[in-house]
């Protein structure tokens, strides 16, 4: 009897130590697997979920913007590079599961691109500031769109190819990333007073936008392409704040803005649905969708699992103020405004950008999504 009990027990325990081990690694083995793709640079395009360094070179707007300082890059750099979190994001990740450095931010002129290199520019829209400013809406950051950093990426494989024929046989081991882009461009349009409805007829040419890049980045010679969508935005702080209602039917069941959920929802189904079309387009080009939505999800539902703190899964970790300790007008960066003490069990960095504990859990995600349909290993 007392040793079936404790047989019992010791079952209990490894099938418990086993689920929580698979929670909390939840990709070892497709981290594993991603180096077999044998991938010899990764090319990023994009805004702040994957600037590593480019907003802090190319102006002095970016070089005064709270990312070149302290918190920001605490936890893994002990010192600002440009990244907006407190350490790594998801591209850090991908690139070391891929065998690479980090990308280097190609503002940078001093950098080695051997390996790839980093386009994106934190505050960057999809559509062009000019595009934008004439739908009133102003892009206050920078210029740089994606049409701005394709024209680098071009100038760039220009200066490393002979000719195209080259450039196709350069870049025939390479990943291009194409995102996340076009959150800013429903960010800006949200926080400048347009309705939803206004915003959700922007999302044909952004979406539009995205698959431009795709076809230009397949004519320089890429042949794997990620595509990733946008994040539940009802889900941060910056939005739960501004969006902030007394009516309890606006929330879902995890206190989500549905409505904004409903948003990113409505552009990940026409991202997905260009990248339908675009297969079509070009059968010889591997073009998979980055489901940075569901990884999100996964992350914030699994988090009493994951060692996040359940009290704070919607409280900025730096911040000040209100019920998600942000406040729009006292961010991350500016004096006083005070950072967690253990951001590790945080997911909201600074009420926008997540953790580099929740990109890391996120990247181990999605890798694992991703790995196989990349078609690696045929
Ligand atoms: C910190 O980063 C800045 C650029 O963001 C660089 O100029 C500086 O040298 C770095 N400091 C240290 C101690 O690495
Ligand atoms: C964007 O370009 C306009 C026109 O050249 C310029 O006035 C503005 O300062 C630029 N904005 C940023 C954020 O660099
Ligand atoms: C929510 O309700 C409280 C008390 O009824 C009221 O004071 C407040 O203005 C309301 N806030 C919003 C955003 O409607
Ligand atoms: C944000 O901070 C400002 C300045 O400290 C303050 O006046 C305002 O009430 C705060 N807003 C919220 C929503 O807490």
């Amino acid at each position: 009897m007392a040793t079936t009990t404790t047989q019992n027990l010791f079952f209990i325990l490894v099938i418990v130590s086993a689920a929580l081990l698979r929670l909390s690694q939840p990709s070892e083995a497709h981290i594993h697997l991603f180096k077999t793709c044998g991938f010899n640079q990764i090319y990023q395009l994009g805004d702040s979920i994957s600037d590593t360094g480019n907003l802090i070179r190319e102006t002095p707007i970016g070089a005064a913007s709270p990312f070149a300082r302290l918190p920001y890059g605490e936890t893994f750099f002990n010192n600002a590079t440009g990244r907006c979190s407190n350490g790594l994001l998801m591209i850090d990740y991908f690139a070391l599961a891929a065998g690479l450095p980090f990308l280097n931010p190609y503002k940078n002129i001093d950098a080695n691109f051997e390996h790839g290199a980093n386009f994106a520019v934190a505050g960057s829209t999809a559509l062009s500031t000019q595009i934008l400013a004439n739908k009133n809406i102003l892009s206050p950051v920078t210029n740089s769109s994606l049409h701005v950093q394709l024209h680098w990426m071009r100038t760039y494989f220009h200066s490393i190819c002979h000719n195209n024929r080259d450039c196709v046989e350069k870049l025939k081991n390479s990943l291009f990333m194409v995102g996340e882009i076009g959150g800013n461009d429903y960010n800006y349009a949200l926080f400048q007073g347009k309705s939803f409805e206004e915003v959700k007829s922007m999302v044909h040419d952004v979406v539009g936008a995205i698959k431009n890049a795709v076809r230009k980045v397949i004519h320089y010679g890429a042949v794997r392409v990620i595509v990733p969508g946008n994040f539940p935005i009802g889900c941060l702080p910056i939005y739960l704040t501004g969006f902030k209602t007394n009516d309890s039917a606006a929330y879902d069941e995890y206190h989500c803005l549905k409505e904004l959920n409903e948003l990113s929802m409505y552009h990940n189904d026409h991202v997905q649905k260009a990248i339908k079309d675009l297969k079509k387009e070009y059968p010889n080009t591997v073009i998979v969708y980055g489901d940075y939505y569901n990884a999100f999800q996964w992350l914030f539902h699994n988090a009493p699992y994951l060692g996040l703190d359940v009290a704070s899964l919607q409280k900025a970790c730096c911040g000040i103020g209100g019920e998600y300790n942000f406040n729009l007008t006292r961010m991350c960066g500016v004096p006083d405004v005070p950072v967690c003490v253990d951001p590790r069990r945080h997911i909201s960095w600074d009420g926008v950008h997540l953790t580099q504990e929740a990109y890391k859990i996120m990247a181990g995600r999605l890798l694992r999504d991703i790995f196989p349909q990349l078609q690696c290993l045929i």
